[in-house]
C-alpha cells in the first residue's frame, strides 16, 4: 500500500529513508528521548522498528511517519497512527482495533509546538481518510509532556492501567481518547 505523504506548516510526513536510520537510532540511544521507556535502543533493535512501520503501513495504510522539517530537510523523529501489539481492558469497549496517535521528537525539536502539529494532520488523516470514529493515546504518569500533547490536540483522559512490558514490571499508565466529533 506505501506511504501516503501529508504536509504541515513546517512539517512533511513521508516514508522513511534509508538515510533516516542513523538518525532514528541516535535519538533511540538518547537517554533523555527515552526517559519514560524502560531502555534505550540498540541500533538493531532501531533498525526493526524502522522495519516493522514498514510493513505496518503495508498492512493499515497508516504508520508512525518520519517527520522531515522542510524548511531544512532535518530528520526530526516520528508521529503517527498505529494499532497496539498489546491488550488493556480499558481498549474492550473502543472502536477496533484500537488505533493509537504517538509521537517520538529529537530533543532539539522539542518545546516548538512540532509533534502537536503532525499529531493533528495524522490525527485529520486517520478520521477523514482511514474513517476513524475514534483514537487513542497513551503513556506513562509520568510522562507529562507526552499527555500535554494529548490535552493540547482535545483529548481527554479515559483510564488509569498498568501498561504490560515484556521482561519488566507493568508500568503505571494513563490512556486519552478522541473522538471524530471532538476532533478539528
Ligand atoms: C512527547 C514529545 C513529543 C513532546 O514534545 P513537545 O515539544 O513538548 O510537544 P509540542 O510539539 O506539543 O510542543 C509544545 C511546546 O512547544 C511550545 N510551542 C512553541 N511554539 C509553539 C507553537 N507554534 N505551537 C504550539 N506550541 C508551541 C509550547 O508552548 C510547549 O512548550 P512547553 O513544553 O514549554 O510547555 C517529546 O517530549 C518527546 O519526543 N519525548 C520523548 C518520546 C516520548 O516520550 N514519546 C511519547 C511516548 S508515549
Amino acid at each position: 500500500m506505501g506511504t501516503p505523504q501529508l504536509t504541515t506548516a513546517r512539517l512533511l510526513m513521508r516514508g522513511w529513508l534509508p538515510a533516516d536510520r542513523e538518525p532514528f537510532a541516535r535519538m533511540n540511544a538518547d537517554p533523555e528521548v527515552m526517559e519514560h521507556f524502560p531502555s534505550t535502543m540498540t541500533r538493531a533493535e532501531s533498525d526493526a522498528f524502522v522495519d516493522r512501520i514498514g510493513r505496518g503501513f503495508d498492512t493499515y495504510g497508516f504508520g508512525l511517519w518520519a517527520l522531515e522539517l522542510r524548511a531544512t530537510g532535518e530528520f526530526l523523529g516520528f508521529t503517527g497512527l498505529s494499532v497496539p501489539r498489546f491488550h488493556a481492558p480499558w481498549m474492550d469497549v473502543r472502536e477496533q482495533p484500537v488505533v493509537e496517535v504517538g509521537w517520538r521528537l529529537v530533543r532539539r525539536a522539542w518545546g516548538q509546538g512540532l509533534a502537536t502539529e503532525a499529531a493533528r494532520e495524522a490525527c485529520r488523516f486517520g478520521f477523514e481518510d482511514v474513517g476513524r470514529a475514534e483514537i487513542v493515546s497513551f503513556t506513562v504518569t509520568g510522562n507529562l509532556r507526552s499527555q500535554a500533547v494529548m490535552r493540547r490536540l482535545g483529548m481527554t483522559r479515559i483510564a488509569e492501567y498498568d501498561h504490560p512490558v515484556v521482561g519488566h514490571p507493568a508500568l503505571p499508565s494513563v490512556a486519552f481518547l478522541l473522538t471524530r466529533e471532538r476532533s478539528g
